[in-house]
């Protein structure tokens, strides 16, 4: 079983010929909600495109807009162990996608905000006992005292940590050295690197330098990079598709990422898994909406092969 503790939005998505610049408005089209926040997606993704038995646990208002994302989840398999905060407003996002497939996204966070240590480890604890947890997932979008905290109390228990760094923001060494699966893209790369005090400038060198077990760094169209311990360093490709919206297929990545290795893939099986389910996410507008089914996913691997 793999938890997932993290960020549930309502994302508020419009598409537009371009990304404003600052202080630009720019004239988008329709307006569309969709499930989303990085925790929440990436659960969904281990659920729904990875097929693992998956538990979300979130903080989320009493609103309309937490019922609409409870029943994402639920439909998406995935086992709802999220708080409700009583008056507080559950997180939102607001998306701009450019006719490029690219996004500029600002988060609202809300009730994400209220899922202080306490509240976590509560939640986390009995799921820790049942003894069927292999891996505990987080991303940086809530408290960073709170994944501090997860995350110690998954490691006391000998449960793997994996770490998506997204957004980029300072980690505590307390985390770092919690973390068995690193997965960043090479901007969250560098900060975690700066804040090291590593010098290297380029990717592999930096990713190198980092001591955790099994690190991957996301390369975009060009695919990732696989630093394992065990194996040494591999450049996984990518597949090629028509790209609609990037939004949540780092999330789609991380999520299957992390399933696969649940499920005993070594990591660059993983890798070229995760690079087909973010691909095909990459091919529908929303988050959660266009993480593909796992059947999909094969479906497109054979096709590709
Ligand atoms: O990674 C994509 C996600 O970032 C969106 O779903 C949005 O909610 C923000 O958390």
């Amino acid at each position: 079983m793999i938890v997932v503790i993290g960020s549930a939005n309502l994302d508020f998505v419009t598409q537009a010929p371009t990304i404003p610049r600052p202080g630009e408005t720019v004239m988008g089209r329709d307006l569309a909600m969709f499930p989303g926040g990085k925790g929440a997606n990436q659960a969904v993704a281990c659920a729904k495109a990875g097929g693992a038995e998956t538990c979300f646990i979130g903080a989320l208002g009493d609103d309309a807009f937490a019922q609409t994302l409870h029943g994402a989840l639920q439909a998406a398999g995935v086992m709802d162990h999220s708080i409700e905060c009583p008056s507080t407003p559950t997180g939102a996002a607001f998306i701009c996608v450019s006719d490029a497939g690219e996004n500029a996204i600002t988060v609202a966070p809300g009730a994400n905000h209220s899922l202080t240590p306490e509240r976590a480890t509560t939640a986390l604890r009995p799921l820790l006992a049942s003894g069927r947890c292999r891996y505990l997932l987080l991303q940086a979008e809530i408290p960073m005292a709170t994944n501090v905290a997860v995350a110690q109390m998954a490691r006391e228990a000998g449960i793997r940590v994996a770490f998506n760094a997204a957004p980029a923001s300072h980690l505590p060494s307390a985390l770092l050295e919690c973390i068995d699966v690193l997965i960043v893209n090479a901007l969250e790369l560098e900060s975690i690197a700066q804040t090291l005090g590593i010098a290297a400038k380029d990717v592999e060198a930096q990713v190198q330098a980092l001591s955790t077990p099994l690190v991957v760094v996301t390369l975009g169209a060009t695919g990732c990079l696989v630093h394992d311990r065990k194996l040494g360093l591999q450049h996984c490709p990518t597949f090629s598709v028509e790209v609609v919206d990037t939004t949540g297929a780092g999330d789609a990545f991380a999520g299957s990422f992390v399933a696969a290795l649940n499920d005993g893939a070594t990591s660059t099986d993983a890798a070229q898994f995760a690079n087909a389910v973010g691909a095909l996410a990459c091919t529908a507008l929303g988050a959660q909406s266009s993480t593909p089914r796992l059947a999909d996913v094969r479906a497109f691997l054979t096709a590709q092969a």
